[in-house]
């Protein structure tokens, strides 16, 4: 058993507040990220499993056992950092043996296990070569098959691919979703990049400021985000919001007003937002929602708008259309066809069945 549980754990630094009361489970042979800004505490967390930084308040346990006060070499982890240090004049076999001779192995389990993590990790041709003579790619595997070889209950990676360029860390990704699948052990795997978390993980949990804002599967975290930061984090472009206010009319009829412009609101969502009739509220709609009004023939919960183009990024497989209308901008996501011209009309249509909205004060999602 390799969980990990965190209870409400905290690290003070003086009198910064690093990691505030984060109570997580990461399941057996779970792949679970920790993603947010830099700063929020992510490292510092992943630090206070490895045994690195000492925890301040709260509680670590590795399968059945506290950790609290357990020095690092006995809590049967390994840790992958971003600059990923080999040693230079030691050929790969020596990296990835490095560890297990001082650990007193002997030489035929070292071989086994030298050979088994190069076979995991395609290293099998490059155990002769220096890290000199390695690309970013390789030698960040073999940084991952210093850690394989020890054989730990739980992986902590913090930023491991950080250091490659963009191609090969889209590379990387897809090669460790396969030596996860292959290893079948716990990643506490550490992002700041939101792509790398929904892509890698199968649960996400995202921070701000030391907090614990959401934790999920990647699909339920883009689709229902727990509040506004982590709505605005996770996903490309950011979800567009406009402030505004919600009012009922006479005739029961919920809209949602801006300086700029006034939308039904879905019938169906009607009690969900009954508490927040009068009162300000954000609302929520990734690009993806915005279409094309002339070519959209939905006829159900949706709202057109009489916008302008302001400007356009083609991104090669579509088009994002930069929109506004009176004071507010809106992002949209279109075909790649799409050729709407800057300073052109284009009524745009709202899906409103993936509106989000969020509460103005505390910034929690009502729907
Ligand atoms: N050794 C330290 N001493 C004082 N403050 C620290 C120390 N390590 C981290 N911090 C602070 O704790 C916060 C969280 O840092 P960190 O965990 O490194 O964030 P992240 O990895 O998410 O970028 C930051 O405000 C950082 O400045
Ligand atoms: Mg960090």
């Amino acid at each position: 058993m390799a969980r990990v549980l965190l209870s409400n754990v905290h690290k003070f630094f003086d009198d910064v507040v690093a990691v505030k009361d984060i109570s997580l489970e990461i399941k057996d042979k779970e792949f679970l990220v920790l993603v947010g800004p830099s700063g929020c505490g992510k490292t510092t967390t992943l630090r206070m499993v490895a045994g690195l930084e000492e925890i301040s308040k709260g509680e670590i346990k590795i399968g059945d056992r506290v950790v609290n006060d357990v020095p690092p070499k006995d809590r049967n982890i390994a840790m992958v950092f971003q600059s990923y240090a080999l040693y230079p004049h030691m050929k790969v076999y020596d990296n990835m043996a490095f560890g297990l001779r001082l650990r007193g192995h002997k030489k035929k389990e070292i071989d086994d296990r030298v050979a088994e993590a190069a076979e995991i990790l395609e290293l099998k041709e490059l155990l002769d070569r220096l890290p000199k003579q390695l690309s970013g790619g390789q030698r960040q595997r073999v940084a991952l098959g210093r850690a394989i070889v020890r054989h730990p209950q739980v992986f902590l990676m913090d930023e491991p691919l950080s250091n490659l360029d963009a191609k090969l860390r889209v590379q990387m990704r897809a090669e460790l979703k396969r030596i996860h699948a292959k290893l079948q052990t716990t990643i506490v795997y550490v992002t700041h990049d939101q792509v790398e978390a929904m892509t890698l993980g199968d649960r996400i949990a995202v921070i701000l400021n030391g907090e614990l804002q959401q934790v999920d599967k990647p699909i339920i975290i883009y689709e229902t985000p727990a509040n506004r930061f982590v709505a605005g984090f996770i996903g490309t472009p950011p979800m567009n919001f406009i402030k505004g206010k919600l009012e009922k009319s006479a005739d029961g009829n919920v809209t949602f007003e801006c300086s700029s412009f006034k939308l039904n609101m879905p019938p169906s969502l009607h009690e969900n937002v009954a508490n927040y009739i009068g009162k300000e509220v954000t609302f929520g709609i990734r690009a993806e929602d915005i279409h094309d009004a002339k070519i959209c023939r939905w006829t159900q919960d949706i709202a057109t708008l009489e916008t302008k183009v302001d400007f356009r990024e083609l991104m090669g497989s579509e088009t994002l259309l930069y929109v506004k209308i009176g004071g507010e901008h809106l992002v949209a996501k279109m075909d790649a066809m799409n050729d709407a011209m800057s300073g052109s009309n284009f009524p745009v249509m709202l899906n409103l069945r993936k509106l989000h909205l969020f509460d103005h004060q505390n910034q929690k999602a009502i729907i």
